[in-house]
């Protein structure tokens, strides 16, 4: 079960992502990858020991990239 902290962490990084792609003129296809790797970072805890959270991002984003190949 996710908590309501976590689903506000979720969205609010898949907002940050989209925001920030929307700045930076990025093209739709990459506005929309990094909206959905906001939403889906977080799988990162998943593959992680609890002492090192803080790196689940990269984690969660390196699965995605190499999915991506
Ligand atoms: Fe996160």
């Amino acid at each position: 079960m996710i908590s309501e902290d976590r689903k506000k962490h979720i969205w609010g990084v898949a907002k940050f992502l989209k925001r920030y792609a929307q700045e930076e003129n990025m093209s739709q296809d990459d506005i929309h990858s990094l909206y959905l790797l906001g939403l889906l970072h977080d799988i990162g805890y998943e593959f992680l020991d609890e002492k090192d959270y803080i790196t689940h991002n990269v984690v969660g984003g390196g699965i995605f990239k190499v999915s991506r190949l």
